[in-house]
């Protein structure tokens, strides 16, 4: 059974062929980062623009990719939330009118339901991330679902049964990352070049706060952002840190990524690691942008070790943004035939 999913939620325009929820034919993916990179974050009305002109290249190369025709497709799943409004209406109307015109079933999947199903993808090949357990996971199983927008942990009993054990109050650990790297003048997306630079500063080297907020799984970066800009302001004495930077010297810009790195990582880490404690479950998958980085992977590997826990990873491509992951999801809808209708619209605010 082949899917054809289609995301267009943020900045990235992807189209994926996946076979039975589970074997990636293609998963092509066109960012956006040359556009919104000299604004230091997304515009969404470009981001909508640009997902106009990519939609049907991004499909066509999917299809071709996988050597498959729309004709072959048993349906066509689309992400239709959360998201940004512009950007998701691309994806959408696309897939409708794919859908109307070939007379082909229509699958509608919640973006987080979709990062949630990531782990579900074979991950054979050249993207297995060794040390990690393979193949799909049981339930239940706890899900640390970590962007640009989202911060969240899920227990899921089973397909369409999620429970958000806890949220962040504030930002996203990605917005946290970004608005950071924007801080120190590092461009945007910000989470893999403060990855890169915090391998080689002292993690050490300066003492973040980290907001465990004891009692319950939600989480907050603010703080932790206003700690890095006041710390700047400090070192600087500028109210805008970042026009100054270029004088201070790169090794505190090195220190200062990894200690924040680290001041992220220990929470992310600790509230995994007691969610799945509380809730007695073995199992823990990790997706979202943040889930690429490589501090959180090997801290989460190492906790997984140590608590016997059983950790699922999906390589690095299919944490951040996808659309194999919609296929994936899309799956477990099509075979409870849960099909959706002509009448379906985008939802900016969608929860699981
Ligand atoms: O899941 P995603 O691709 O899009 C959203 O749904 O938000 O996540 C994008 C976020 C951005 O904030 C980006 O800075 C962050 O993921 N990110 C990372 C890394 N790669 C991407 N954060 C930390 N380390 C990374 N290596
Ligand atoms: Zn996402």
């Amino acid at each position: 059974m082949l899917i054809l999913g289609i995301d267009t939620s943020c900045d990235d325009t992807s189209a994926s062929v996946v076979e039975d929820g589970k074997r990636i034919l293609s998963n092509i993916v066109s960012s956006q980062e040359d556009i919104h990179k000299k604004y230091g974050g997304i515009v969404p009305e470009l981001a909508s623009r640009r997902h106009i002109e990519m939609i049907w290249p991004v499909v066509d190369e999917a299809l071709k990719s996988a050597n498959t025709k729309l004709d072959e497709l048993s349906a066509v799943a689309v992400c239709y939330g959360p998201g940004l409004i512009g950007s998701l209406l691309v994806g959408c109307s696309f897939a409708k009118s794919v859908c109307f015109s070939k007379g082909i079933p229509l699958v509608s999947v919640n973006h987080i339901e979709g990062h949630i199903f990531s782990s579900f993808l074979d991950e054979g090949g050249p993207l297995v991330d060794k040390g990690f357990a393979q193949g799909a996971p049981e339930f239940p199983f706890i899900s640390l679902i970590v962007s640009g927008g989202h911060t969240s942990l899920y227990r899921v009993d089973g397909f369409r049964r999620y429970k958000e054990l806890g949220r962040t109050r504030d930002d996203a650990a990605g917005e946290a990352y970004d608005k950071v790297a924007k801080l120190l003048g590092l461009g945007y997306p910000g989470g893999p070049a403060i990855d890169r630079l915090a391998h080689e500063g002292n993690p050490a080297a300066v003492d973040f706060p980290r907001a465990y907020l004891p009692g319950d799984f939600d989480f907050s970066f603010s703080g932790l952002k206003t700690a890095v800009l006041n710390f700047l302001r400090t070192k600087v004495g500028s109210r805008k840190p970042n026009a100054e930077l270029r004088t201070l010297n790169s090794e505190l810009v090195k220190d200062i990524c990894a200690s924040f790195q680290q001041a992220v990582v220990d929470v992310l880490v600790r509230k995994t690691e007691w969610a799945a404690k509380e809730e007695k479950v073995r199992r823990v998958t990790i997706s979202g942008g943040v889930g690429a980085n490589s501090a959180l992977r090997r801290e989460l590997a190492l906790m997984a070790k140590k608590g016997g826990l059983q950790l699922f990873i999906p390589p690095a491509a299919l944490c951040t943004d996808n659309a194999a992951m919609i296929a994936a999801a899309a799956y477990h809808h099509f075979i409870t035939h849960d099909i959706a209708g002509m009448e379906l619209n985008p939802v900016a605010y969608l929860p699981l």
